[in-house]
């Protein structure tokens, strides 16, 4: 990352805290856990081996079965954070699966505990702050997402912010949502969904029309129609595109091909993130770096595009105010 880069104070609304883990601290966490990896997770040149976004699932889930102690969310999510303050990351907010945690006999809270130590862990040592989005799994199915909903409402924690989606995109529909998204909207939190990513505009309009939603995570399909674009301009719902995992998914072939400069010509506002850095490669740095050097966003653009970040965060309207002040100087 050149100078110029690395001084802009970075935001990223868009991480899976289970998919942020290295291999290098996957080993390490499954060795003292001893747990045995399955031998085809990684590459020979050490990087996870997937091919497809159905593998990259797979591999993901596998990656985060190493987690079975409430310590090894402290130490990603400290890892996890530290990483992102060393590129000059000021604020970021990162989904965390509650069901990838039961599904290794860890509950809730003492997932969040982890996560709430790591964080205060980096605040104390970097000018960062750092909260959480839980988030639900499209292809466990809505019953599963009314279960995390209600866990999540019924066990508040300060660093809880909103509800979120991921998961295979193909599977069910968004309304089959609606019942565990209004839960955590009734209860006062705002939300976002993945659309528009591996399906087309269509899913974006049927996450607007169904879910009570402030977000789309990636959305960048929507520049295949222009009504669409509209709407989203008009409701104010802001896109967080991860230009890089769209490349290494083969939502677009090139840099050329990717529609963030489409999507910023629109008004809509714009978030750039990692999604999941060490399956792609990426961080939010990088990112930032990419839309420079392939985009040509200048710096003032950057800044810019945090600004919109913070402002459609989940965190506080104080915590909002502070974090922008930090970013108009
Ligand atoms: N879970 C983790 N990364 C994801 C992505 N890019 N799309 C959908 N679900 C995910
Ligand atoms: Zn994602």
């Amino acid at each position: 990352m050149n100078k110029k880069i690395q001084d802009i104070p970075k935001v990223e609304l868009h991480s899976h805290l289970e998919g942020t883990i290295p291999p290098v601290l996957v080993r390490k966490i499954a060795k003292r856990n001893k747990i045995k990896l399955k031998d085809d997770l990684f590459t020979a040149k050490d990087s996870f081996a997937w091919s497809d976004f159905v593998a990259f699932l797979k591999a993901y889930d596998e990656a985060s079965f190493c987690l079975r102690k409430s310590i090894d969310y402290e130490d990603i999510t400290y890892e996890y954070y530290k990483s992102c303050a060393i590129e000059g990351t000021i604020y970021a907010e990162t989904f965390i699966s509650p069901d990838h945690a039961d599904a290794v006999g860890i509950n809730y809270k003492e997932m969040i505990n982890g996560c709430a130590r790591g964080i205060d862990r980096v605040e104390k040592e970097f000018d960062f702050i750092g909260r959480l989005i839980v988030s639900c799994v499209r292809h466990l199915g809505p019953d599963q997402a009314v279960k995390v909903a209600r866990l999540m409402v019924d066990n508040p924690h300060p660093y809880v912010v909103g509800f979120g989606m991921g998961g295979n995109e193909s599977m069910y529909t968004m309304s089959d949502f609606a019942p565990a998204y209004n839960i955590v909207s009734e209860a006062g939190y705002p939300c976002t969904v993945h659309a528009g990513e591996v399906c087309g505009p269509e899913s974006v309009w049927d996450a607007i029309n169904s879910l009570p939603i402030s977000r789309i995570g990636h959305g960048v399909r929507s520049v295949e129609d222009d009504k669409l674009l509209v709407e989203l301009f008009k409701r104010n719902i802001a896109l967080e595109v991860c230009p890089g995992s769209n490349l290494a998914l083969n939502v677009y072939p090139d840099w050329e091909s990717h529609p963030l400069k489409h999507i910023l010509e629109s008004g809509i506002s714009v978030s750039l993130n990692s999604d999941d850095p060490p399956f792609f490669n990426t961080s939010v740095g990088k990112e930032y770096q990419n839309a420079a050097s392939f985009f040509d966003l200048s710096a003032e653009k950057l800044y810019e595009i945090s600004a919109m970040a913070i402002e459609a965060s989940f965190v506080d309207d104080q915590t909002k105010d502070k974090l922008i002040a930090k970013i108009t100087g």
